[in-house]
């Protein structure tokens, strides 16, 4: 080096990893340009296996570590950001650390059924790319509980695991506590908080089970048996509840009201919509199946809204549904959600939202402080 040069700076590694998270988030648009070419269901294959190798490269790690921004405690667990994955895209719980890797403070795998099912038949998920939305009918395609607990094992991820469970398709409802309870023994030892799935449309009857006498009766088994699994094993695991945004309101008042009383954990809201406001006319808009995304957002606000009048604080509101921006995500808060899913929105604006999410929250929440 000559005199009076300056030596080149050595990158540091948070310089490293801001580099490496400013090229995930800008590769992204070539990336969803060729995703967005195949089907949606491969292109979701594709996508998780790509994270997987990500993983297996050594990849991961050149990512900043975990964002800990606003956190918060719920159900007794530290949630460190607000911004969680939905359930449904990581299904078998083979990426848990890939999905960590992009800045989620808590990542929800499954639906989980006892045994391993294939789903519905193909095709069962289609974009409407004109309103960034999804259709599908996937019907708990998963490997079991007992899969997702081994794939789950390689977890490195700091953050909070949630796994949900959901009840076989050729269970009947009435048998349904027995899935259940299946699925709550199977996550207990390695979940941090366990999701009971009653909102899904695609699995005949689920929804029924959000009625109140069978709701209440499956809480109280679940509660019964959370005592007797705290015992044996010396640790706690909250349940939470997933819910429909379809509910009538007078239905979503006595659901309030009862889990008030069985002195529920928490509730997830909202799941998928039946309904087709928004896409009517568009291509794929009359497939049988749940919607989500943009059209969904407003939707989903406006029930997480009326369910925390319902709730009055007795019990934290995990809201999802149509999160594409970080003012969406807000807007959830603003509602009365205290964490945050997403799903529609990491397909159609990839990686760079969690962090846009993320940062959103906490400042959203800061300002609302200092009103
Ligand atoms: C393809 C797909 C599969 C899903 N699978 C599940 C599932 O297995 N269990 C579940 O509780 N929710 C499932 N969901 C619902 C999401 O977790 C989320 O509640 C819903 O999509 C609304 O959020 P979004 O608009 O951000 O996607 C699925 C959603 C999609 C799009």
């Amino acid at each position: 080096m000559s005199q009076g040069e300056m030596p080149s700076p050595t990158p540091t590694p948070s310089c490293l990893s801001s580099l490496a998270r400013t090229a995930m988030e800008a590769s992204w648009p070539l990336l969803k340009a060729g995703l967005f070419q195949l089907d949606a269901e491969t292109a979701h294959h594709v996508t998780l296996r790509g994270l997987k190798l990500a993983e297996k490269a050594g990849l991961l790690r050149l990512l900043p570590p975990l964002a800990e921004a606003a956190p918060v405690t719920v159900a007794g667990l530290r949630f460190p950001n607000r911004v969680g994955l939905a359930a449904g895209l990581d299904k078998a719980g083979q990426c848990v650390n890939g999905f960590g890797a992009m800045g989620f403070g808590h990542v929800e795998i499954g639906t989980l059924t006892p045994r391993p099912q294939p789903g519905n038949p193909q095709p069962r998920l289609f974009r409407i790319v004109e309103r960034e939305a999804i259709v599908n009918r996937m019907g708990f395609n998963n490997p079991g509980i007992a899969q997702g607990q081994a794939n789950a094992a390689d977890r490195t991820f700091k953050g909070i695991l949630g796994v949900n469970i959901g009840k076989n398709f050729d269970t009947p409802n009435e048998r349904a506590a027995e899935d259940y309870l299946l699925g709550l023994r199977g996550a207990w030892t390695w979940a941090d908080y366990v999701t009971v799935n009653l909102s899904s449309p695609n699995t005949k009857g689920l929804r029924d089970l959000q009625q109140d006498d069978a709701c209440r009766a499956l809480i109280r088994t679940l509660q019964a048996e959370q005592k007797r699994l705290a015992q044996q094993h010396q640790r706690h695991v909250p349940v939470f509840i997933k819910i429909a945004p379809d509910l009538e309101k007078e239905h979503r008042r006595s659901l309030a009201r009862l889990f008030v009383e069985e002195k529920l954990e928490g509730v997830i809201a909202t799941n998928t919509t039946l309904s087709r406001t928004h896409t009517e006319g568009l291509r794929y808009s009359s497939e049988s199946g749940g919607l989500s995304g943009a059209p969904l957002t407003a939707r989903a606000t406006a029930f997480i809204a009326g369910l925390a009048q319902d709730i009055d604080g007795a019990l934290p509101i995990i809201g999802a549904g149509g999160i594409m921006s970080g003012a969406d995500a807000v807007e959830k808060l603003h509602a009365g959600a205290t964490l945050v899913q997403l799903y529609s929105g990491l397909i159609y604006r990839g990686p760079g939202l969690v962090r846009e999410c993320v940062e959103s929250c906490s400042s959203g929440l800061a300002d609302a402080a200092r009103r």
